[in-house]
């Protein structure tokens, strides 16, 4: 059984890699299969047990074996018997008041037993489930912000990044009964992380997405990518990987276009198909068709529905299945603000878009990580298109070679998650960077990589670096990385961080001419409730924030090359740096929400502004 070779290969490599100081990362090449949702799982989720670790101690005292004392003489420094409780899937900087701020490393762990049923598995009379064939992975949907995982007392994968998912795999390590899963988490920031040392929302910490046991047979559908081609709107491209080299066939079925294409794999265990096909209704904002699919080779069929557009540019006009499309769009960050923590669910997706959607949106810039899976394939059900990005904001170290290799494992995450997703239409690489030879070859090195997997999408990036220029009495922007981008994004806050040049009527903006330009941020603060003069920004109005609305929209009726405009931000947001303690009380009030979801008066601005847009 070659897969049962390559995986205890495989679980030597890591191994070794443990015990010599180094660990396999999640991102080494270890199996990601797509679509788990769509496969046999279990969820973990529940009370784990924890307890902070300020110093880092515990892994000297292999907390993760979880000892007991054996004699009256033995005795351990810790336990997770009577240990603090917290929620996974959540940070936990939202569940304890004393860890609001906490800064540091986290152990987690739970006991379980192990599925006591696998359907791949073939039971032989006397063997349990975990004795049979077929294979079990371990999966987290993303923990913030690094972390070590340890089964059974043993180190078996670490990842870094706090937004992606990642797995590894168990096959052989799990016991019938009182498996030991541990996690030693950190959400500590450092200068070779992404994001960096400071970054303007909540330094939440956790395991912070779903953490699923997921079965599959021996030989399994590993990934595909299903996708219409970039411009044809019949013709459907494929690839599929099996987990193992093993020249099976592999069939593709959407059986509402009487699709059901066979190819034989080669082997590599990859299969690739192309093909036409007739009455395809294309997925769009307005319509968002979605179609069952199912992808079967031997004993594994993966199903799923998935949606077929194309996105494209034309000159400065962005095109979604040919048609020019005004993006109305709206952020918001993954995080509930009544519940001051993460979102997580399907619930918490089901609220943020449906507030989303209520703005007249088709639109929405997932800012500024991936975030869950959840809120993806529910915006794809609401005919929302995504701009998804990692987090490279601002201060990143972009000359070292270590942090160019994160985020190139972020975008690969990334994209390896949703490419099946027809909604997401944008991958973002960067927000508000400032231009460097570093930079330069740090942004080209992620486009390369993207372009490698996926040359579907578009690729943008967000700059703050549009400035009125007196000589000419135009906005300009000079930074020549945006050349290599298929929109160019800007972040620009007339009438908050700064003052009004000219009249908004009379701006003029000269940027990135012969491409689409989206105003990916723009707006000012207010806390709800309040009501001040219209023309103070000090006043943190709504007044203000709705007058501040009116002029930058008029000042976008100028700009000749616009293609979208996504005002900052849909609700507020913590944040450690804002301090003002009235106004405040780290909370970024740019929301067109509040945070316990009153909308403020320039919400209705907007949602009109986007009605005369549809
Ligand atoms: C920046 C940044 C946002 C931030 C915003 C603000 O443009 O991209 O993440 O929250 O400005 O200052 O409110």
């Amino acid at each position: 059984m070659a897969g049962m070779n390559n995986h205890v290969l495989l679980f030597c490599v890591i191994a070794l890699g443990l015990f010599s100081g180094q660990w396999a990362s999640a991102s080494d090449d270890i199996p990601f299969m797509t679509n788990v949702y769509g496969r046999e799982y279990v969820l973990l989720n529940g009370k784990w047990s924890a307890f902070t670790d300020l110093y880092d101690q515990g892994r000297k005292m292999e907390v993760y074996k979880n000892r007991k004392p054996q004699s009256n003489e033995e005795f351990y420094e810790y336990s997770f018997d009577g240990a603090m409780r917290l929620n996974v899937p959540g940070d936990w900087n939202s569940q304890y008041p004393e860890l609001k701020y906490y800064e540091g490393t986290m152990w987690y762990a739970r006991h379980f037993d192990a599925p006591d049923c696998n359907p791949f598995r073939s039971h032989e009379p006397g063997t349990s489930a975990i004795a049979g064939t077929g294979r079990t992975f371990l999966y987290f949907g993303a923990v913030s912000y690094r972390c070590r995982v340890y089964l059974n007392g043993e180190l078996i994968v670490s990842h870094e990044g706090g937004f992606t998912p990642f797995q590894i795999e168990v096959t052989g390590m799990l016991k019938e009964k009182d498996n030991f899963l541990c996690l030693e988490v950190s959400n500590r920031r450092t200068p070779d992380a992404i994001p960096a040392m400071n970054f303007d929302w909540w330094n939440y910490g956790g395991i912070t997405r779903d953490v699923m046991l997921v079965s599959v047979p021996e030989v399994f559908v590993e990934d595909y990518f299903i996708r219409l081609d970039k411009h044809e709107p019949d013709l459907v491209h494929a690839s599929v990987s099996l987990s193992s080299g093993l020249s099976q066939d592999v069939t593709i079925e959407i059986p509402e276009l009487k699709v059901s294409k066979t190819v034989t794999a080669g082997p590599d265990g990859k299969a690739d198909f192309s093909f036409k096909v007739k009455r395809m209704q294309r997925w769009a904002p307005d319509d968002p068709k979605l179609y069952d699919v199912s992808v079967c080779s031997g004993a594994d069929k993966v199903c799923e529905k998935i949606g077929f557009r194309n996105i494209a540019v034309d000159g400065e006009r962005i095109l979604v299945n040919g048609v020019p499309t005004f993006m109305r769009s709206i952020s918001f960050h993954e995080e509930i603000p009544q519940r001051m923590g993460r979102a997580f669910s399907q619930p918490d997706a089901s609220m943020l878009l449906s507030e989303a959607a209520a703005l007249g949106v088709n639109m929405i810039r997932l800012a500024h990580y991936p975030q869950n899976e959840y809120t993806v394939r529910l915006a794809e059900q609401m005919g929302i298109l995504l701009w998804e990005e990692i987090p490279v904001w601002q201060g990143i170290d972009f000359d070292d070679e270590g942090t160019r290799a994160k985020a190139q494992a972020m975008l690969r995450e990334m994209i390896a998650r949703d490419k099946n997703r027809c909604a997401v239409g944008y991958w973002g690489v960067a927000n508000e960077t400032k231009p460097s030879a570093g930079r330069n070859a740090f942004l080209c090195s992620l486009l390369e990589t993207g372009r490698q997997i996926d040359t579907t999408r578009l690729y943008v990036a967000a700059f703050d670096l549009a400035y009125y220029d007196k000589s000419s009495g135009r906005f300009e922007m000079h930074d020549d990385f945006t050349e290599n981008l298929d929109v160019v994004a800007v972040n620009k806050y007339m009438g908050w961080y700064h003052p009004w040049p000219v009249d908004p009527s009379e701006a003029v903006w000269d940027v990135a001419a012969g491409q689409p330009l989206i105003i990916s941020e723009f707006g000012g603060e207010a806390l709800y409730g309040q009501s001040g003069p219209e023309d103070q920004a000090g006043s943190w109005s709504e007044d203000y924030q709705a007058r501040l609305y009116r002029d930058n929209l008029e000042m976008f009726r100028h700009i000749p090359n616009l293609a979208g405009v996504s005002p900052w931000v849909l609700f507020d947001f913590r944040s450690p740096y804002r301090f003002h303690p009235a106004n405040q009380e780290g909370w970024n009030r740019k929301g067109l929400v509040s945070d316990q979801g009153q909308r403020k008066k320039a919400w209705y601005i907007m949602r009109d502004w986007y009605q005369d847009r549809r």
